[in-house]
C-alpha cells in the first residue's frame, strides 16, 4: 500500500516542526518537553507505524524523542545531586518544581509534576507484586503530587509522617523533601519497600524509612500526621482507624486522605475534618483528631 503523501508531508512538517523548535533545549521547558515527547509517540511513530517502512522519518522522530529525554536526564541528574548536597529541600525545592512544570493544575488526574517526580526520583521500572493481595487491601496507584504538595503546607519540620499502604514511596519521600520532618512508609509488598529504599538512598535522604509490615500491626507511636490514599478498605481500614483513635487518645494527631477512604474518616466520631475541600474524592482531605473522645 502507498503511504498517504499528504499524511508523510504532515508529519514530515511536524517533525521538522520540532527540530527547529530551539526553545524546546532550555532547561526550564520541561513542560513543553514532556508534552512534545508525548507528541513524536503517539502523533508521529505511532502514525508512522500505521503507514508502512519509512526508517528516515522514523529515525528523525526517534532521534529528537532521545536528544528531549537526554535533557530532561541531564536536569534530574543535577537535581538529585542538589539534594544530596541538602541544597534543595523545603521552598527551594517546592520552586525548583514548579519552576520547570508550571503551577499545580486542579486537574483530576496527573499532571506535569507527576511526569517530573517520576523522572526525579525513579531510575528502574517498578516491581511485580511479589505477594497476594487481601480482597480489602487495594493495589498500587500514585497519589497525585499536586496533592502531595498541598499535603506537605500543613506538615512541620518537627512533626512524624507516615504514609498507610506506600507502594513506591513517592509520598514518603516527596513529604520529607517539602517539609523537612522524619517520613516513614508502611507498606505490605516487600518489593515495594525495597524499590522506595533504593530511591530514598539515592538521594541519601536519612530521616525517610520504609517497614515492610500489614498497616494493621504496625507501630505509629511516634507518628503525628499520618496519610492514606485509599491504601485498604473494610474490616482493614476499621482495624486501621481503631489503632489510629487509639495514638490519638495520647497526643494530638491529623489525618490526610485522598480517594474514597475520605468518606469512611468523615465518620468516624473521634476526627474533625479541618479542609473546606468536601467530600470530593479527587481532593485532599485533612482531619484533626478532637479531644472529646479522647
Ligand atoms: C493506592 S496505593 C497508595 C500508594 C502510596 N500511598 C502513594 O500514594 O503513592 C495503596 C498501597 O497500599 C498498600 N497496602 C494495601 N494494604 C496494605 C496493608 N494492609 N498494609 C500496608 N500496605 C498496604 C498496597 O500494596 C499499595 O501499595
Amino acid at each position: 500500500m502507498a503511504p498517504n503523501c499528504t499524511v508523510l508531508r504532515e508529519i514530515a512538517s511536524e517533525i521538522q516542526d520540532i527540530e527547529n523548535d530551539a526553545s524546546l533545549a532550555d532547561m526550564t521547558n520541561f513542560a513543553a518537553r514532556v508534552a512534545v515527547i508525548d507528541r513524536i509517540e503517539f502523533r508521529i511513530l505511532d502514525r508512522l507505524d500505521g503507514l508502512g517502512d519509512l526508517p528516515e522519518l522514523s529515525r528523525r522522530a526517534e532521534g529528537l524523542q532521545n536528544d528531549l529525554e537526554a535533557i530532561n536526564q541531564a536536569l534530574f541528574r543535577g537535581l538529585r545531586e542538589q539534594i544530596r548536597l541538602g541544597n534543595c529541600t523545603g521552598a527551594a525545592f517546592r520552586n525548583e518544581m514548579l519552576r520547570y512544570t508550571g503551577a499545580a493544575s486542579d486537574a483530576h488526574g496527573y499532571d506535569a509534576i507527576d511526569v517530573f517526580v517520576n523522572g526525579l526520583l525513579r531510575g528502574d521500572t517498578a516491581p511485580a507484586e511479589t505477594r497476594p493481595r487481601e480482597p480489602e487491601m487495594v493495589f498500587y496507584q500514585p497519589t497525585p503530587a499536586r496533592i502531595v504538595l498541598e499535603l506537605a503546607r500543613k506538615i512541620g519540620k518537627g512533626d512524624v509522617f507516615y504514609d498507610l499502604g506506600s507502594g513506591l514511596g513517592q509520598v514518603t519521600v516527596l513529604v520529607n523533601l517539602l517539609a523537612g520532618c522524619k517520613s516513614i512508609g508502611i507498606e505490605f509488598e516487600s518489593a515495594y519497600c525495597d524499590y522506595a529504599r533504593g530511591c530514598a538512598a539515592q538521594l541519601e535522604l536519612s530521616r525517610v524509612e520504609f517497614v515492610n509490615a500489614d498497616a494493621r500491626n504496625a507501630d505509629y507511636s511516634d507518628g503525628t500526621v499520618f496519610f492514606m490514599y485509599t491504601p485498604f478498605k473494610g474490616a482493614i481500614l476499621r482495624r486501621v482507624l481503631e489503632r489510629l483513635a487509639a495514638q490519638a487518645r495520647k497526643r494530638a494527631i491529623t489525618i490526610g486522605s485522598y480517594g474514597p477512604c475520605t468518606l469512611d474518616l468523615s465518620k468516624q466520631s473521634w476526627l474533625t475534618r479541618m479542609d473546606q475541600n468536601g467530600n470530593v474524592e479527587n481532593k485532599l482531605a485533612i482531619f484533626a483528631s478532637s479531644d472529646e473522645e479522647n
